[in-house]
Parts: structure tokens; C-alpha cells; sequence
């Protein structure tokens, strides 16, 4: 990393973070909650694991009405990679809100150069790129549509563990029950096979081979005229699985499973919205398989710092859409454009992605070495800026434990540091720094919540 850059990428975030003055919620926040409370819908979710009300956002840090400062290892669910308030990000935005902000899909400078921007970081064979909606799930319904429209099947092959949206195919793709529960049937079609979970082995085989049988079964299941799988349009899935829990497929698996899908002629999309775009230390997480898959949707960080928008961007020869196929009145939003252009600029400019490697293989030696020490830190993991710690009540019988890992999301909260809980089991506490993070704040956070886990081990937190 070099010292210029980083004293720069220091200055972005809130100094001598993190800083408690008053217990979160402190009273200001409390006001505000309970406001929402009353007024909006009982599915808000996370102001109720992690009480408090923003004012303000700077680079890795956050501040909230009260005054206390966090680091901010949530970043707003993967979407801040270039963190909060970027300047230059800003600058872009203000400058296109003066001009025009809406044009659905009519061209302007400010569009071309997102097209441009995304040309520089996609491979070279996706040679299209769509903007269909505002939210990831809108480029994940995209995404299959162009698939189903090209093959002329409507089948989806998905894997265990899956998050790809709330909308109805980006949620039927979706296996989390707390999500599907109570809905009736979703869309017909959709059939999910094991991800490889080393962690959690799926097949009992020895671990080492988890990879190899998650692509063996694949095979399989595409291949046995009596598996009850139809050939499906396409198979999807997230080249990291972020929300079931960081989980990591191997080099091996992603080449199998694009070979798998070549060789039978089915469309593979790689869902990167939550991996993609530096996240993992590359670019795209598949640039990690060595493959180029038909189809990759995009969104969160994509918006520069937060603004709505999302695309899919694909081979050649699926371009076979008539114009007005699909449509929707937000097909890009000028200032996200700007935004997003910027960022993306930004991030080549400064190698962000290379930058996360290198801090994210530093992050996970020290997570590595509170997983060793610890009886309830079952297994950490992480790849680039996509870390995680999956809790467990004991590290032989290795059951879940989503009590310990909200416990951590409460208390490391109280002491400054923001996280997210996901995973299977929704046992996993998981980090999504802005890679903008210096890497001082990083392994302070860490240390903090090195602290949180200790605490908890030792009965010192309850
Ligand atoms: C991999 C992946 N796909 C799709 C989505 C859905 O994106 P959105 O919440 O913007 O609809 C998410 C959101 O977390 C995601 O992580």
C-alpha cells in the first residue's frame, strides 16, 4: 500500500473513532426510534439490532444523533466501498443534480460515462450492460428474464443458502424461511442444490472434497433424467454467498460449474451485488475462477455512496431483446451515475480492490488467531473485505449459535462497532468495512470485537 494513499484514505474518516459519550440509544436516538416505531412498518429491522439514529457519515465511521462515533464494519449492508461522504464521489453528484437527474433510458454524457466506467472493470466479453431498476433484486429479475428469454426455458437452478432480493423471482431465489414463510408458493421453477459449505458439509464426504462433490452433484442432477431437475434456463449463483454467511467457493468449483453450464449450452449468471466491485480483492469475485460467466448483475456499491441503481451486463449474443422488451420508469438515475462513474474511476485510480486483498489478508490472520483461542468462534473466515466469525455453542458438536452472534452485533454496537449478522443458522457475524478503511480503524475494530467475543467467553457479557 502506498503511504501517501493511505495518509489520504486516513483523513476520509472521522478521527480517534470509535467514541461512546452516551449509551446507544442515547436520548436524542430514543426520541427518533420511537418515532419510527409508531409510524413505520413493524418490518423495520435494523435499528432494532443496532438502536440509533445517524446524523452523520464520514469515510469508515458514522456518527449518530448523540454523538457517538462508530466504525462502521456494516457499511450499509455492502454498498459504502468507498464509505461515507466521499468527497470526489460527492462532488460528481452535486455537480449532475444541477443539470438533469431523470431520463430514464434517453442518453446522456453523464450515462456514457457510467457505460465507460463499467467497460474499464467488466471482462471483455460482456459487451452489454442494462440498467433495469433501482435495487439489486430489479437486476436479479433482469438477469433472468434475459435468460429465460434466450433459452426458452423457464427453469432456475439455484444453490442452498442463496440471497438474491425480495422481489418475486429475486425471492423465490432467495432460502432464507424467515423470508419465504407465509407466502404460499413462489415462483414455479426454482430448485436449489448444496452450496459448498466446508464448514457444514452438505454431502459427509472428507471436507477437502466439499468443492468437488457440490459440482459432482450439479452434474448429476442435470444429467439423471430421473433427478426430477429440468434443464433449467439458467443456474445463478453469488460467486461469494454474502448474506448465507460468507461462504467461499473454491478456484476449482467456480471452473467446474462454468464448464458444467457451457457444455450444456445453460446460462450462468454470477450474482455480484454484494461481492462485486472490489469487495473480495478482485474486481468481480469470479475473477477468482478464472471464468467469465453470461450474465453478471450488479448494484450496492455501484452508486458511488448509496445512490439507487443497478445493471446487468452481458454476452453478445443474449442482446437479442426488441426494443421495450422490459422496461420500468427508473433505468438509471443521473446522479447515481455520476456517482457510481466516479467511484468506479476512483477505485482504479487508488487499486482499491488490490488494496482489500492485501488489508483483508492482514484482517483475517488476527481473525484466524481469536478463532484458535476461542471455544465459541467456530470458524472465520473471509475473502478481500468479506470477513466473518460464525459462532457455535461448542467447537465440537459445532451447533449454530445465532444467540452469540446477535449478542456480538449488540454489544460491539455498544462499544462503537457496527456489524451485520447472516449465515445459514444466522450465526455469523459478519464485517463489510468500507475498503476505504485505514487499516489503524480496521484493527481497532477488530480488537473490539476480539474484546466482545472474550467477554462473552468468559461470562463477563451476558
Ligand atoms: C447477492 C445479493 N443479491 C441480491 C441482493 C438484493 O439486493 P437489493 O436488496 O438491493 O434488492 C442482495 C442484497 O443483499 C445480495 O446480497
Amino acid at each position: 500500500m502506498n503511504k501517501e494513499h493511505e495518509t489520504m484514505i486516513a483523513a476520509l474518516s472521522i478521527e480517534g473513532a470509535p467514541k461512546i459519550i452516551t449509551p446507544p440509544p442515547g436520548p436524542k436516538s430514543r426520541e427518533i426510534l420511537q418515532y419510527q416505531a409508531d409510524n413505520e412498518s413493524s418490518a423495520v429491522s435494523y435499528s432494532r439490532g443496532m438502536p440509533m439514529a445517524l446524523a452523520r457519515g464520514k469515510g469508515a465511521t458514522l456518527e449518530d444523533v448523540d454523538g457517538n462515533v462508530y466504525i462502521d464494519f456494516f457499511g450499509g449492508a455492502g454498498v459504502m466501498a468507498l464509505g461515507h461522504g466521499h468527497p470526489e464521489v460527492l462532488k460528481a453528484a452535486h455537480a449532475q443534480i444541477d443539470q438533469v437527474t431523470h431520463s430514464l433510458d434517453i442518453p446522456t454524457e453523464t450515462r456514457q460515462r457510467m457505460v465507460e466506467a463499467l467497460r474499464k472493470v467488466l471482462p471483455k466479453e460482456l459487451t452489454r450492460v442494462f440498467f433495469g431498476g433501482p435495487t439489486g433484486s430489479d437486476a436479479v429479475e433482469q438477469a433472468l428474464k434475459l435468460a429465460k428469454y434466450n433459452s426458452g426455458r423457464y427453469g432456475v437452478l439455484a444453490f442452498e443458502g442463496a440471497y438474491h432480493g425480495m422481489t418475486g423471482a429475486s425471492l423465490a431465489l432467495t432460502t432464507d424461511s424467515s423470508h419465504r414463510d407465509g407466502l404460499g408458493p413462489l415462483v414455479p421453477g426454482i430448485q436449489f442444490i448444496p452450496f459448498p459449505y466446508t464448514y457444514r458439509n452438505p454431502f459427509g464426504c472428507p471436507d477437502e472434497r466439499v468443492n468437488e462433490q457440490a459440482a459432482d452433484n450439479l452434474e448429476r442432477v442435470l444429467d439423471d433424467s430421473h433427478s426430477g431437475y429440468s434443464k433449467p434456463a439458467a443456474v445463478i449463483l453469488e460467486s461469494v454467498q454474502g448474506e448465507g454467511g460468507t461462504i467461499i467457493p473454491s478456484k476449482h468449483f467456480l471452473q467446474r460449474v462454468r464448464k458444467i453450464t457451457e457444455e450444456r449450452g445453460i446460462i450462468l449468471i454470477c450474482d455480484e451485488i454484494q461481492s462485486g466491485l472490489g469487495r473480495t480483492g478482485k474486481m468481480f469475485a469470479f475473477e477468482y475462477g478464472e471464468i467469465v460467466p453470461d450474465i453478471v448483475t450488479m448494484s450496492k456499491a455501484l452508486g458511488g455512496v448509496g445512490f439507487p441503481i443497478s445493471a446487468i451486463a452481458y454476452r453478445e449474443e443474449l442482446n437479442t431483446w426488441p426494443a421495450g422488451k422490459t422496461i420500468g420508469t427508473f433505468r438509471g438515475n443521473m446522479v447515481a451515475f455520476a456517482a457510481g462513474a466516479t467511484a468506479l474511476e476512483w477505485m482504479l485510480e487508488y487499486d482499491i480492490p488490490g488494496r482489500a486483498a492485501e488489508l483483508g489478508e492482514k484482517a483475517l490472520v488476527r481473525l484466524k488467531a481469536m478463532e484458535s483461542k476461542s471455544a465459541i468462534l467456530g470458524e472465520a473466515r473471509g475473502i478481500g473485505l468479506m470477513l466473518a466469525l460464525e459462532m457455535v455453542e461448542d467447537k465440537v458438536s459445532r451447533k449454530p449459535s445465532p444467540e452469540l452472534a446477535k449478542k456480538i452485533r449488540k454489544y460491539a454496537h455498544q462499544r462503537g462497532v457496527m456489524i451485520e449478522v447472516g449465515g445459514h443458522h444466522n450465526n455469523v457475524a459478519r464485517l463489510l468495512p468500507p475498503l476505504i478503511i485505514s487499516e489503524e480503524l480496521l484493527m481497532r475494530g477488530i480488537g473490539i470485537i476480539e474484546g466482545v467475543v472474550n467477554d462473552l467467553e468468559s461470562g463477563k457479557l451476558a
